[in-house]
């Protein structure tokens, strides 16, 4: 059966002279596609989170690269690749805590160094961007049919964030075995905390889930354990932004509660996510860099001021679930459990 009623929205297209952007932060109230035309505008995207979701910042910034190298004038190579270089180095700097913006970067970069023209490289961009869209994909679509076995009809799962469709090119990865459980009339219930304080679930999990007619509920994200408690979650279900060499795993702030409840609850804990988000070069969750942002989203709500003046704020963006209270790790080439450090290793020693 295929998705004949079933919209899951798209949030980045290449449209040869721009970017056109679904902005997640007018969401869900306005839908509204921009355009981005530069470089400047693809950073100015992703640090505002316009566009957000590890998977999708990779292929906004890979298009970003190739947008801005399309517009180099010089025909010296060199020059070419210190331009490259320059605006790498930009957009690297966007946001430092999902590594597929690292990595879908420094795809692109590769694959231009093979060229030898100035047009040649070019063209080598824009593949490796469409490429990395295409792939990402399928590797979702991968990763819901690895998920989709671990609930059974009727389930009730609980959710963080939103590690949906529009977080990557489609389907999503925590949100994959929804859509793919709509395909086969198989009933599931998502339950969405709303995120603070961005609110992610709130905002976009809700909106394209139903948009999809998936079955889903929001709650706030104090209420998460009394929901797990009186609604009978069977389990919960989360993206990752960096999965380190031994499995601990950054995710949007209140993740890590979550695995701790799950743990209490006795219920199990699964992170979805590409082998992208994989971060074998960093050893632990330790290691991974945790981006804070502007006190404002938590003082404020709505333009309105919520916390006396000068109030002291920390603001993490992220936090780190250690390997040991994640039950599986779901990706598209299977599930991992277990060992996650001798397991990681393996499956990057097959991808090499
Ligand atoms: O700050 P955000 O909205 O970019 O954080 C996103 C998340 O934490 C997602 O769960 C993660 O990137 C996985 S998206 C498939």
């Amino acid at each position: 059966m295929s998705f004949t009623n079933t919209v899951i929205p798209r949030s980045v297209e290449w449209k040869e002279t721009y970017i056109r952007l679904l902005d997640q932060q007018k969401l869900p109230a306005v839908t509204e596609y921009i355009k981005l035309e530069t470089v400047r505008d693809v950073w100015e995207a992703i640090k505002a989170l316009k566009v957000r979701g590890a998977p999708a910042i990779g292929i906004t910034a890979a298009f970003g690269l190739a947008l801005a190298a399309k517009q180099y004038e010089t025909d010296n190579l060199d020059e070419f690749h210190s331009q490259l270089t320059r605006d790498h180095d930009y957009l690297a700097s966007s946001r430092p805590t999902a590594v597929n913006l690292f990595w879908a970067l420094g795809r692109l970069v590769k694959s231009a160094q093979r060229a030898v023209s100035v047009n040649e490289a070019k063209t080598s961009l824009l593949h490796e961007a469409i490429q990395i869209q295409v792939e990402d994909e399928a590797t979702c679509r991968r990763i819901g049919e690895n998920a989709l076995p671990l609930f059974k009809d009727g389930d009730s799962v609980m959710t963080i964030c939103n590690a949906g469709s529009i977080a990557t090119a489609r389907y999503g990865t925590a949100l994959a075995p929804f859509y793919l459980a709509k395909e086969k009339n198989i009933h599931l219930s998502v339950y969405a905390c709303e995120t603070r304080p961005v609110l992610q679930g709130a905002r976009l999990t809700t909106w394209e889930l139903m948009q999809a007619d998936v079955d889903v509920t929001l709650i706030t994200d104090s209420m998460a354990a009394h929901t797990i408690f009186r609604k009978g979650i069977s389990s919960i279900i989360v993206g990752a932004d960096r999965i380190a060499a031994n499995g601990d795993t950054a995710n949007k702030i209140g993740t890590y509660n979550l695995a701790l409840l799950a743990g209490a609850f006795q219920i199990p804990f699964y992170v979805a996510a590409p082998l992208s988000t994989f971060d074998p070069e960093t050893k632990s969750g330790a290691d991974i860099p945790i981006e804070e942002r502007d006190s404002k989203e938590i003082t404020h709500f709505g333009g309105q001021q919520i916390a006396p003046d000068y109030v002291k704020v920390f603001n993490p963006a992220f936090d780190v679930t250690p390997h040991h209270l994640i039950t599986g790790i779901i990706t598209e080439k299977g599930v991992l459990s277990g060992d996650y450090q001798s397991e990681i290793q393996k499956i990057f020693k097959g991808e090499a």
